[in-house]
């Protein structure tokens, strides 16, 4: 076999064999086929797309380029969240305490970011002392303990995908259905859980724009979950505007703690609500969602959930007192308001220009090698279809660094778009895709 030929047959739009596909990931994986056969053969995948079986496949070579996660020893189902990614997107950190609360077990193993905030290992950071590395053995004698940990990947799953995917960064070929599904699904699979709830963002802020791609998205990693035998739920999601109001890494912290104590913005809230309602069910703890909506709610609010939390910060090594006193976590020297010039109605905020200020501010990184401002971020003071006045706050720039700061009031100011009218037509719940079909919303 040879990798030009199969890069001639995906150009000329024709099927590759599951021995082809194999070839090239374990070829790709060993160093032993260059980058730049790959790239080529990246982009020829982009053009010519791959079909469901093919996508299948790409998804099962990825998962065998390397280890897989033996999560047996943990008891009761284990039931795993992901995001494909959106600005403000702190979910996991409520969402997990939240569920773990109703006795689920949330075996997280959680990434860095190279996105407009860290990911939600940076994100931790913001705890003084709390430690995301742990071998096997202590991440699952914690959920055994507790019912949660969130740790970085120990074991070396889905090499493969890492090279793909710095690969797919540089050739602009990320935003492909096939690629993004077995990328997202290869790492799911691997880690182990027996249920898996997606959250598939659409809107400015994701990679999916369209509805209808974002449906077709859920639906191609839905059936590859499935066809594996892991029960598997999409849940579609707006990222038209930010999630929540806090865009940054210890401001998204402090926001994620604040929702657990029973104040966190609807929105936020309301999706935590969804997505853990549907890991219940999945999870075998609630018959239905609406029954599982209500568990959450009791555990917010009788304190089950922020006590979960303080549990898991503690098990974890982190200081609790940054919990209970949330003046602790990194603050940034500079706030900075930024104020409405008209008014009316807030009638949209473009969920990418705000990660692109708060990227600018210093909140995520520019490279791999980049280190991240923790304190830094957007705090906005408005969200979409609220009443503006002239002079109003829109947003708060925080920031350490004032050369990073430059213009991006400016910026921030034309993300914003102000209306004469309250559409009151939001949502932020689209669709639920699982095995049986789409539930549009
Ligand atoms: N997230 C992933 O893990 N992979 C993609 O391709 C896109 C989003």
């Amino acid at each position: 076999m040879r990798i030009y030929n199969i890069i001639q047959k995906k150009r000329d739009g024709r099927e590759l064999t599951t021995d082809e596909i194999n070839f090239f990931i374990n070829g790709y994986t060993k160093g032993e086929i260059p980058d730049y056969q790959i790239s080529a053969l990246l982009m020829a995948i982009y053009l010519k797309k791959m079909n469901k079986r093919e996508t299948v496949d790409l998804t099962n070579a990825v998962v065998n380029s390397g280890e897989t996660v033996d999560l047996s020893l943990i008891e009761g189902i284990k039931v795993d969240k992901h995001s494909t990614g959106g600005v403000g997107d702190k979910v996991t950190l409520a969402l997990g305490p939240m569920v773990a609360a109703c006795g689920l077990p949330f075996a997280k193993m959680s990434g860095r970011g190279l996105g407009h905030t860290g990911g939600t290992l940076d994100k931790l950071e913001s705890i003084k002392g709390l430690r995301t590395e742990f071998s096997k053995e202590e991440f699952i004698s914690i959920v055994n303990r507790i019912k949660i940990c969130i740790c970085s990947q120990t074991a070396n799953i889905t090499p493969a995908d890492k090279k793909l995917y710095a690969l797919r960064d540089v050739t602009a070929t990320v935003d492909n259905i096939s690629l993004i599904a077995s990328s997202v699904m290869s790492k799911k699979l691997a880690s182990g859980s027996n249920a898996i709830v997606l959250d598939v963002k659409v809107g400015s802020g994701a990679f999916m724009k369209d509805l209808e791609d974002a449906f077709v998205l859920a639906r191609e990693m839905v059936d590859i979950g499935n066809s594996v035998g892991r029960d598997t739920v999409a849940i579609i999601s707006n990222m038209d505007e930010p999630l929540g109001y806090a865009i940054g890494n210890s401001i998204e912290v402090k926001e994620a703690i604040e929702s657990l104590r029973g104040n966190g913005p609807k929105d936020f809230v309301e999706l935590c609500l969804t997505l853990g309602s549907m890991l219940l069910v999945l999870g075998k703890k609630a018959q239905s969602m609406e029954l599982g909506r209500e568990m959450l709610t009791e555990v917010i609010n009788n304190g089950q959930a922020y006590n979960k939390l303080l549990e898991f910060v503690e098990a974890q090594g982190g200081d609790v007192e940054y919990i209970k006193n949330t003046e602790l976590l990194p603050k940034a020297s500079n706030i900075v308001e930024v104020l409405s010039d008209c008014e009316g109605y807030i009638k949209s905020i473009d969920a990418e220009e705000i990660g692109k200020c708060a990227l600018a501010l210093g909140a995520g990184r520019e490279t791999k090698e980049s280190s991240i401002d923790l304190a830094a971020g957007i705090i906005l003071n408005k969200k979409v279809d609220d009443k503006v006045n002239k002079g109003d706050v829109l947003a708060y720039l925080h920031y350490n660094d004032r050369n990073k700061a430059k213009n991006v009031d400016v910026q921030l100011k034309n993300a914003i778009r102000i209306g004469d009218k309250n559409s009151g037509q939001k949502k932020l719940i689209f669709g639920i895709v699982d095995a049986n079909g789409l539930k549009k919303m």
